[in-house]
């Protein structure tokens, strides 16, 4: 009863693998027999394998198991290469010296699977069949297949005929057999004997083996143990394959059989021994292809295929070989070679990626310094009242004063250079600049307090509107900067201090010329004076400021400075503005600039014309340096003609002489009130020039400029410094010979 309810089971589980189509092997199925390895399609338990072909049995022997195909033992079976090694029977025909006649030995030699449906084929590629001896003579054949015959002949007279190892008839013969034999059969040739040579050589032997395990040795002759390991039997390989179809493209289009290759990544082989197939699987897998998903991925980094100096990586199926960075996997020679393209590029790369970031930052870097620069700027210029005097501007079209850029005038002046600088003085230094194409004086001023940066615009823009022929112009100014610059036009021929002062100068112009210089320089003090209020008072004027054109016309220059100097009550006592000698002695005492002070001065440079000395002496008794007290005491003691120069004493009418010397008296005076006003001075002047007019006087101003000219030019721009001894030399020249005085 229960026997037949397993078997209503198993018939259950046939059919349903039937009708899928596909025969799945129970997992119970053994797969070894004693050492040897059974795979599917091989299979010992019924039912376990692909057919009746394949079946094998595990019989026991020695105490060993040991699977069989028929008689044949079987060592081992290769699905790769659809082979299946047996072991198989030497058979011996031997001279039996007490009966006197041959006699067969060992086993019956043949192999019969009986039909061409079985699975195995002989080998022809890897069998030989073998005979050995020295009068033998045997016969393989295949009546049953394919109608073969084929004879294996070995002969020697002794045994010192035979050689170790050379199977190639003498003693040994080596026949090959065709393919597609499933049946062999053997036999010994009945009229050769071996009656005449038992002595040495009794038996004669035959076999069809691999003849890969076969190597002849002579003592072979006399033994059927050809190989030790085997005891009497040798190894022998069946092709095997599934048979009921030709070929491969048979078997995947027979879809009433079933196609043995099942497993993915698997693929068919024909069979190269008769028809049929085996399976496979394909390159980079490894397992049984005829069970579902045998084949599996071989990981063939295993055994490391890539460079020793690469690295390998296993994919499905496949592998991959890669190298370190900078070298190149090369697929050819399996060697990882230095990678110039990846090297030259990698150093690019990183070369550009560097610059990039320089650059990067570099801009970056331009562009934060800039914005700061700019913010300073800005600021600078709003405390300078820069805003204030756009507005002013703006509403005032027409002005001719420009607002520079500090970048304007470091171009101007070659960023200020030294070979510039045409005059240096306590409130800044002066350089020559060029301004589309212009030449202009710069100045750059020393110091600035808090009160004045505010009022600068709207000084500024009150100093620009003058316009008067014996002033310097201003151009222009530059609020960017900490402490303004300022452009003025660009006076070239010198100042009045060196046409009186500079060597053998004095005695060569003509009093009268300095007279009209003195005069114009009143007018443009005048001007000044008069043109707002509060008065714009000079603060230093002196003879080095007034400056000489091209046709020794008076400017006066450096009125600008003025409001640029610091006025603050405490700053006064160490901040004294304008230049010894020149100096009201009021302005002293009180502190309190006022345009009575700048005819203070006025009065002096009138000495030094009337003279033609320096203001300020170092030699002689305190009483003798100051110019102003040697003429106050001479035109007390009513000696004029002691402090008069000498030229001048016997060619000028002393009328006028002692006009010019009462003018610059009343000019001196102690006490600034009673001291003319500016405008006075002037007409008093222009009143004195018209008295001297004579005709020769108006024609020779030319003349004279040119004697002046075509003199000694070079002796005569020496200044004599030393008459400036408290160093307050505003606007005395650092290079006498610069282009600013030369011509
Ligand atoms: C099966 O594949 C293996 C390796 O993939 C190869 O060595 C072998 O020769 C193949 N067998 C046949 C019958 O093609
Ligand atoms: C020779 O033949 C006799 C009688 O058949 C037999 O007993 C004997 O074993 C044989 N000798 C050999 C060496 O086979
Ligand atoms: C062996 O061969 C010789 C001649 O070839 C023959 O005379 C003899 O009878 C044979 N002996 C046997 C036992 O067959
Ligand atoms: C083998 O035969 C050769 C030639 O007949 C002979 O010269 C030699 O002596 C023989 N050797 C033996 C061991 O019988
Ligand atoms: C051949 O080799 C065997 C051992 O393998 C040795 O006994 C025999 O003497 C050798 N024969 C010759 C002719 O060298
Ligand atoms: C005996 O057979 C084994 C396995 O087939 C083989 O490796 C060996 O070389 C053979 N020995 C000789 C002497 O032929
Ligand atoms: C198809 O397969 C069956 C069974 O496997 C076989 O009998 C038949 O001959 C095959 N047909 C062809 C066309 O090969």
């Amino acid at each position: 009863m229960r026997m037949f309810l397993q078997l209503g089971l198993g018939f259950v589980l046939l059919a349903a693998q039937y009708a899928s189509g596909i025969v799945v092997p129970s997992s119970q199925c053994r797969r070894q027999c004693g050492n040897v390895e059974i795979p599917y399609p091989f299979g010992i338990d019924p039912g376990c394998s692909l057919t009746q072909g394949f079946q094998l049995s595990c019989k026991v022997q020695d105490g060993i198991p040991k699977p069989f195909r028929g008689a044949f033992e079987v060592l081992d079976i290769s699905l790769t290469q659809g082979t299946t090694r047996v072991l198989n029977y030497i058979l011996g025909y031997c001279y039996n010296t007490s009966t006197r006649s041959m006699e067969y030995f060992g086993r019956y030699g043949g192999f019969n699977e009986g039909d061409p449906s079985s699975p195995y084929r002989l080998s022809d590629t890897q069998n030989r069949f073998t005979v050995i001896g020295c009068s033998a003579l045997a016969l393989i054949s295949d009546y049953d297949g394919t109608g073969y015959q084929g004879l294996g002949v070995a002969t020697c007279r002794n045994l010192s005929d035979l050689v170790n190892g050379s199977c190639s008839g003498m003693g040994c013969s080596q026949t090959t057999i065709p393919k597609r034999m499933y049946y062999y059969d053997t036999t010994f040739s009945a009229s050769v004997n071996t009656s005449q040579i038992w002595e040495f050589n009794r038996c004669s032997y035959a076999v069809l083996m691999e003849a890969a395990a076969f190597k002849f040795s002579t003592t072979y002759v006399n033994t059927n143990k050809f190989n030790d390991t085997y005891n009497g039997r040798v190894p022998m390989i069946l092709e095997w394959a599934i048979r009921d179809v030709k070929s491969c493209d048979a078997a995947k289009q027979n879809t009433t059989g079933t196609y043995a290759c099942l497993s993915a990544n698997s693929k068919c082989v024909d069979s190269t021994n008769d028809q049929g197939y085996t399976c496979n699987c394909t390159n980079g897998y490894a397992g049984n292809p005829y069970l579902l998903d045998g084949c599996k991925d071989v990981n063939e980094c295993n055994h490391n295929p890539c460079p020793s100096d690469g690295y390998c990586r296993n994919i499905a199926g496949e592998y991959r070989c890669s190298c370190r960075v900078g070298k190149k996997y090369v697929t050819e020679s399996n060697t990882c070679n230095p990678n110039i393209g990846f090297i030259i590029g990698v150093t690019m790369g990183l070369f550009g990626l560097m610059v990039i970031v320089m650059i990067t930052i570099f801009w970056g870097q331009m562009i934060l310094q800039k914005r700061k620069l700019n913010k300073v700027k800005q600021e600078y210029f709003r405390k300078h009242g820069g805003v204030l005097l756009f507005d002013k501007m703006k509403s005032e079209k027409g002005l001719a004063f420009n607002v520079f850029s500090e970048a304007e005038l470091i171009h101007a002046t070659d960023n200020f250079d030294s070979s510039r600088i045409i005059g240096k003085g306590g409130h800044g230094t002066v350089y020559k600049g060029i301004i589309k194409n212009m030449s202009v004086a710069i100045k750059r001023c020393a110091v600035v307090d808090e009160r004045q940066k505010k009022e600068f615009g709207q000084e500024m823009l009150i100093l620009s509107q003058i316009n008067h022929k014996n002033v310097v112009k201003l151009l222009g100014c530059c609020l960017e900067v900490e402490v303004p610059i300022l452009v003025y036009e660009f006076v070239l021929n010198g100042t009045l201090f060196e046409l009186i002062h500079g060597k053998n100068q004095a005695s060569q112009i003509s009093f009268n010329t300095l007279l009209r210089i003195a005069h114009e320089a009143a007018e443009g003090l005048s001007f000044l004076h008069l043109y707002a209020s509060p008065p714009i008072i000079h603060g230093d004027v002196k003879s080095s400021n007034i400056l000489l054109d091209d046709n020794y016309m008076a400017k006066v220059s450096d009125f600008g400075a003025s409001i640029l100097a610091p006025s603050d009550k405490e700053q006064f006592v160490t901040m004294v503005q304008g230049t010894c000698g020149y100096l009201d002695p009021e302005y002293m005492q009180t502190c309190q600039l006022t345009d009575k002070s700048d005819v203070y001065s006025f009065g002096v440079i009138l000495l030094e014309i009337l003279t033609g000395q320096l203001p300020l002496k170092l030699e002689g008794s305190e009483k003798q340096r100051s110019l102003s007290l040697i003429f106050l005491s001479a035109m007390k003691e009513n000696n004029l003609e002691a402090v008069l120069v000498n030229h001048v004493k016997g060619q000028e009418s002393m009328e006028l002489l002692r006009g010019l010397a009462d003018l610059a008296k009343k000019c001196l005076d102690m006490c600034g009130d009673n001291r003319p006003s500016m405008k006075e001075v002037a007409d008093e002047l222009n009143r004195l020039r018209k008295l001297s007019l004579h005709p020769w006087v108006q024609l020779g101003v030319e003349t004279e400029v040119e004697n002046l000219l075509g003199g000694d030019t070079t002796g005569g721009y020496e200044i004599e410094l030393s008459g400036y001894p408290m160093g307050e030399s505003e606007n005395q020249p650092i290079n006498p010979r610069s282009s600013y005085y030369a011509r």
